[in-house]
This record gives structure tokens, C-alpha cells and sequence, in this order.
């Protein structure tokens, strides 16, 4: 009942990868530890479901390369990968609204827009390796770039449209899920350094490499099953922590419906769009009270289209598409392992989703599927399982895939972002250096939090 008070060294407020990567970690160390999470389940922006007898992960899922932690952690928990569906031809949606199948790395877009292209990333690779990832905002340029929007930063790059808005949408709808004259050059450089390069970020064989056996939400689950019992509370959401400046009487008081939490730290471990949910006594600083303000969650539907064979494999096509003037910018062959039916997934972000939202669901559908039919052929049209993720409408985040700075936030406010305010702590994918917006910066960030508390206590 609420009159139930825990005693524990370290409160964590939100069970995703973060939350639970932190707990896992001062749990190894031999602190106690509560996790409170508002869901009735743990995982956060990850989510396996079973829809119409499909199994569809209708949040984060796949896996690149250079995400280390990830890779680490799927080691230590016995857990494997298997790689994305990507034999065969890819197709790419001109402007013009000619398809084109194609293999190789860039899509044929004409002499010209390829060569502008590749100069144009070239440019954005060399400033990624200058800048890096652990703090854009500390460079000389930093101001510079965070004061210019992606959009007209592009526009000084190249004269050719479509070599901006290929680029564009890898960035934009692609990643950040917000329109591309809604963030900084700054913010681009550090997702584009977050996966190593932003040739990394445009190469969907590296980006969207593997997949995770038995689902990505099973990598939280996992975690979750390995702390001691009584460690997670489910159904929980933190209403209010009481904190205080003065070290003396550091402790704080971490309160939910469901239990309240005495502990020496509590580490905040969901988006910083929703850090205004919990009331703070006393208030924070004015500095994260403005700084929270700057940031916001992008907009994505992530569609799941099931058939009963993956038809595309048929014509030779990988189930690959690009498309920057299409509903759904990009689709991916989405099969699990071991299935022998067809799984497709496509995105609509940012204004194009705000569009497609404000119809009725059927219409909304037979408009996504036809974007799919162009690429892929009429097929497309008639899936046996069809749904979209929508994290817009989930209270518990408000968006996808994640939280990023308006124009300017960056440079503004980043340095401050990951630094405790007394025993209150912060660790999300959103704030992550490596592996920004993804899980694999998720757990970074969890970790983090945790070895500095750990640090600091000895
Ligand atoms: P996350 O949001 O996952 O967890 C925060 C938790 O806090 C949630 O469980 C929430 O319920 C809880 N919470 C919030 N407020 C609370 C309160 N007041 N009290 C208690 N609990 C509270 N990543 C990737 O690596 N590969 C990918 O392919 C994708 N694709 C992708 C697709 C879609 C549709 C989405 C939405 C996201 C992705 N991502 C992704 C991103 C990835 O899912 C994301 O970066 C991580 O889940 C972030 O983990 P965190 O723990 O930081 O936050």
C-alpha cells in the first residue's frame, strides 16, 4: 500500500534498457536498489507483441555493428542475432515517381545528384570525425552549426534538390524523425557521430544490421529476470521526489501511488520530454528547468506488414526501398527468424505521419499500402497482419524514436545534460553520446550513471 516506505541505496525511475542497465550494475556492486516503472511491463520504446498471430517488435529492434554495449550485454545473457533479409535488388522512388531497382550502396539517382551526394557526405563525414560524439558542443563550430537548420545547411552544401532531400530523409525521417528545417547542422553531426560516421548512419547494412532472437524487449526482460526479487515495480508510476541540496540530509524520498522509496540516489531513467511528469521538491535549478524545454520527441509510425510468403524474395527484390517524396520513406525486409511467411516494415515520419494521422485508420492504411505496392508490386496490397506502432499516443513517451534538441538547444544546454543535481541523476538513450537514440546508448547511459554513483561513494 502507499504507506509502505523501501529502504534502498539507489531508486531508478523507469524500467527501459537504461533504467535496468543501471540497476543491473549497482546491483553487481552490492547496492540495493528499487526500479519503479509506470508500465505494466518492462522495456520502455522496446516491445514485442503478438498481433493477429504475428510476432511484431513495435518498438527498437535491430542492431549495428558498432553498438558494443549491446553486443557485450546480448554475450553476458546468452542471447544472439540474426542478420536482416537483404539479398536481392533494392528499389528506389525518384522524385519524378520513377522506380528503380538497384544493388550496391547508392541509389541511382543520376550522375549528377550521386556525385553531389557523395561530396555532400563526405563534407558531413569530415566534420563528424572532427567534431565527435562525446561533446559536439564544446567545438569551436559549435555554435555555428546549431544555429543553422539542417535544411539550410544543406542548401549551402549543394544547388542539386535531390541530392539534399536523399540525404535529408536519411537524417531526418530517417533518424531524428523530425523535419529536417526543425533541428541544427549540430544535431545532425552528433547522430551521424552516435553510429561512427554518418556514411555508417546512411548505410542501412550497417545500421540496420541484426535483429535480436527472440526480440529486442527480451534484452530488458532478461536484465529484469537476472536482478533480485522485489527489485522492479510494475504498474508504478513516480509521482513526486523530494531531494535535497544539502548533503547533510542527502536522502531522497521517491514517491509513486504504489510505494514510496527512501534512497541515497535516485537516477531518472526516462525521456527528458517527460521529465516534467514528476513533480520535484524542492523545483530544480532554472538550469534544467529551461533545459528540459529545449528538447522534444520526434514522430514516427512504424508500419508491420505480415504476408504469407515474403513475395518480394521472388522477384528478386531484397524488400529494400527508398523513396524521399514517398508516404513511407523507407522499407525493410522485417521477416523474423524462422519464419517461413513475409514481414515488411516501413516508415512515415514527421509532417508526413502528423497528415496521415489526421485520417480515418482505413484510409491511413490503404494509403500506406499502396506506398508499399510502389515499390515492392500490388502484393503489397492485401497482408494477412497488418498494425502500426504508435508511440505518439503511449503516455509513457510521447513519440519516437526519441528526444532531440530544437534549433540551438544543443550547443546551449548539452554539456549540462548528463550532470546530477544533488543525488538525482539522469541516464536515457537521449542523452547518449555512442549509441544516441538507440538502446545501445541506453545502456551506456545506464551504466554511466551507476559507476558514477558508485564512484562517488567509494
Ligand atoms: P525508454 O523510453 O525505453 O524507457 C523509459 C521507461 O521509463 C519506460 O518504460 C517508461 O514507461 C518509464 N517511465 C516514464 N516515466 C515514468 C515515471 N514517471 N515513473 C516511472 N516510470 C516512468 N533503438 C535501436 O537501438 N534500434 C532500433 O531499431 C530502434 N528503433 C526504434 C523504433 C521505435 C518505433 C521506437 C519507439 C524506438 C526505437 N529505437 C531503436 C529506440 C530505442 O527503443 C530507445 O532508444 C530505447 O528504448 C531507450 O531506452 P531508455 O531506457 O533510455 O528509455
Amino acid at each position: 500500500g502507499s504507506d509502505e516506505i523501501l529502504d534502498r541505496d539507489v531508486v531508478i525511475v523507469g524500467a527501459g534498457p537504461a533504467g535496468l542497465m543501471a540497476a543491473r550494475t549497482l546491483q553487481a556492486s552490492g547496492r540495493s536498489v528499487a526500479v519503479l516503472e509506470a508500465r505494466d511491463r518492462v522495456g520502455g520504446r522496446t516491445w514485442s507483441r503478438e498481433i493477429d498471430g504475428a510476432f511484431l517488435e513495435i518498438g527498437g529492434q535491430w542492431v549495428s555493428p558498432d553498438q558494443t554495449e549491446l553486443l557485450g550485454l546480448l554475450d553476458e545473457l546468452g542471447m544472439s542475432t540474426y542478420p536482416r533479409h537483404r539479398e536481392g535488388a533494392s528499389v528506389y522512388l525518384a522524385a519524378d515517381g520513377s522506380r528503380h531497382e538497384f544493388t550496391g550502396d547508392m541509389f541511382p539517382a543520376g550522375e549528377h545528384t550521386e556525385a553531389e551526394m557523395e561530396r555532400v557526405i563526405a563534407t558531413l563525414d569530415k566534420l563528424v570525425a572532427e567534431i565527435g560524439v562525446e561533446r559536439p558542443w564544446a567545438h569551436p563550430l559549435a555554435r555555428e552549426l546549431d544555429t543553422v537548420t539542417f535544411t539550410e545547411w544543406l542548401r549551402q552544401q549543394t544547388d542539386d534538390e535531390a541530392a539534399r532531400e536523399n540525404i535529408g530523409i536519411f537524417m531526418a525521417g530517417g533518424m531524428l524523425t523530425k523535419p529536417a528545417h526543425a533541428f541544427s547542422a549540430l544535431q545532425a553531426v552528433l547522430m551521424a557521430a552516435s553510429a561512427g560516421s554518418f556514411s555508417n548512419l546512411v548505410d542501412e547494412d550497417f545500421i540496420l544490421d541484426r535483429r535480436v532472437v527472440g526480440g529486442m524487449q527480451s534484452v530488458s526482460q532478461n536484465i529484469a529476470a537476472a536482478l533480485e526479487e522485489g527489485t522492479v515495480f510494475l504498474e508504478t508510476p513516480v509521482r513526486t521526489i523530494r531531494w535535497s541540496e544539502d548533503e547533510a540530509d542527502g536522502r531522497v524520498l521517491v514517491r509513486s501511488e504504489r510505494v514510496t522509496v527512501r534512497a541515497d540516489h535516485v537516477v531518472v531513467a526516462v525521456p527528458p520530454n517527460l521529465y516534467s511528469r514528476i513533480s520535484f521538491e524542492p523545483a530544480l535549478p532554472w538550469l534544467q528547468q529551461q533545459m528540459h524545454q529545449h528538447t522534444s520527441m520526434g514522430l514516427v509510425i512504424k508500419v508491420h506488414a505480415v504476408y504469407e510468403r515474403p513475395f518480394w524474395r521472388d522477384k528478386g527484390l531484397s524488400g529494400t526501398g527508398f523513396g524521399a517524396k514517398e508516404l513511407c520513406q523507407e522499407v525493410y525486409d522485417n521477416t523474423n527468424h524462422g519464419d517461413t511467411r513475409g514481414t515488411l516494415v516501413a516508415f512515415v515520419s514527421d509532417e508526413i505521419a502528423d497528415g496521415l494521422f489526421r485520417q480515418p485508420a482505413a484510409r491511413r492504411r490503404a494509403a500506406i499500402l499502396r506506398s508499399l505496392a510502389n515499390y515492392l508490386g500490388e502484393e503489397a496490397l492485401e497482408p494477412t497482419v497488418y498494425f502500426e506502432s504508435d508511440f505518439a499516443s503511449e503516455e509513457w513517451t510521447r513519440g519516437a524514436y526519441a528526444a532531440s534538441y530544437d534549433l540551438g538547444g544543443l550547443h546551449r544546454y548539452g554539456a549540462d545534460q548528463s550532470t546530477p543535481v544533488g543525488p538525482i541523476s539522469w541516464a536515457c538513450s537521449d542523452l547518449a553520446a555512442e549509441g544516441y537514440q538507440h538502446v545501445d546508448g541506453a545502456l551506456r547511459q545506464g551504466r554511466r550513471a551507476a559507476e558514477a554513483i558508485l564512484a562517488a561513494n567509494g
